[in-house]
């Protein structure tokens, strides 16, 4: 099949090129830039040039393709999360982004729409296990991933097949887990929230090959991530990976009230299954617990 992604740049684009030209599909990634565009080429697939907000650009880069896979993010790494605005770019992508591409693939007679998504929408649910059925709780950062999932529903509504893919936290080598790992190493807090609540996390490898195998699920929703972990364990194993023998701190509750919404998402209590991902399309996760090897590039560089 050939395969149309935004963000094909990012992480979980790089993943996704790697996983679906080894699955045999060809990939055309939106380049928004020249230095992109080398990126993309280099890694085998087709750049075409294009913003997500240009819709001709997309119909025209969608020319041909069997899917689109939208995973364009501008996600803030680290501390710059706090700063004010930091959202402003991301809650664009999703809230207006995702209708756009939606639209352009509609129109460039695409049939198939895989969202990336997140499992942060869930409400917290204690050590309760969380599926797709489970309630999300709505706040104004977790409104905009709502939005994006009802923006590719409307794509089905029309006769398409639209897939939401709820990743977990991506840990590995990535900017913001990277940014986590210096801090360890430094000895310094890398912890939020409650110790003994869970998390969601998914390896950046397990990104590509699940968006691989969105490409034969039936439409809908589905959590995407490894075995849940507890958060004392993912911040202990960020910690010793990154040299700390005696494991990882956690910061003082009050930098939630400094963070508001925006840190309230990351903390939430979140034992996520992906069962049903696996049971309708085969996709297991080839890092399957988060163990101190998701590490190793971070350990190397
Ligand atoms: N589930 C998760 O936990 C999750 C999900 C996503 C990201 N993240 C994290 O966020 C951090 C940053 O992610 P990242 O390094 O992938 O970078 P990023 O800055 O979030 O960009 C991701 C991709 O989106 C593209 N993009 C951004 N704005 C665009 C626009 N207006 N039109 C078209 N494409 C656009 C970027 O293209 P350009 O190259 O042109 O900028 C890039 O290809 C990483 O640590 C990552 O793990 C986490």
């Amino acid at each position: 099949m050939k395969i149309f992604l935004t963000g094909a740049s990012g992480v979980m684009g790089r993943s996704s090129i790697d996983a679906l030209h080894r699955a045999g599909h060809d990939v055309v990634g939106l380049a928004r830039t020249d230095e992109t565009a080398r990126q993309i080429a280099a890694a085998g697939a087709t750049a075409s040039f294009g913003d997500i907000f240009d819709r001709p650009a997309l119909i025209r880069g969608m020319q041909g393709c069997d899917a689109v896979a939208n995973l364009a993010t501008k996600v803030p790494v680290g501390s710059q999360a706090l700063r004010p605005g930091s959202l402003r770019k991301i809650d664009r992508i999703r809230l207006h982004g995702s209708r756009v591409v939606a639209e352009a693939a509609r129109r460039a007679g695409v049939g198939r729409i895989i969202q990336q998504s997140l499992s942060f929408v869930y409400a917290d649910h204690g050590d309760d296990w969380i599926d797709e059925h489970s309630p999300v709780d709505v706040t104004r950062a977790t409104e905009p991933v709502v939005v994006a999932e009802d923006n590719v529903k409307a794509f089905a509504a029309d006769g398409g097949t639209s897939v939401s893919l709820r990743f977990g936290l991506i840990t590995g080598d990535d900017p913001n887990t990277a940014w986590l790992f210096r801090r360890a190493s430094a000895g310094r807090s890398i912890g939020l929230g409650d110790e003994d609540s869970w998390m969601h996390v998914v390896h950046p490898d397990d990104v590509g090959t699940a968006v691989v195998h969105a490409l034969s699920a039936p439409g809908g929703v589905y959590n995407v991530g490894a075995e849940p972990v507890h958060r004392r364990d993912y911040v202990d194993t960020i910690a010793l990976a990154a040299g700390r023998k005696a494991g990882g701190h956690f910061l003082p509750g009050w930098i939630l009230r400094l963070g508001a919404e925006k840190l309230e998402i990351l903390v939430r209590s979140q034992r996520v299954s992906s069962q049903l991902f696996s049971d309708r399309t085969g996709w297991h996760p080839s890092h399957p617990k988060l163990t101190p090897d998701w590490f190793d590039d971070l350990v190397r560089a």
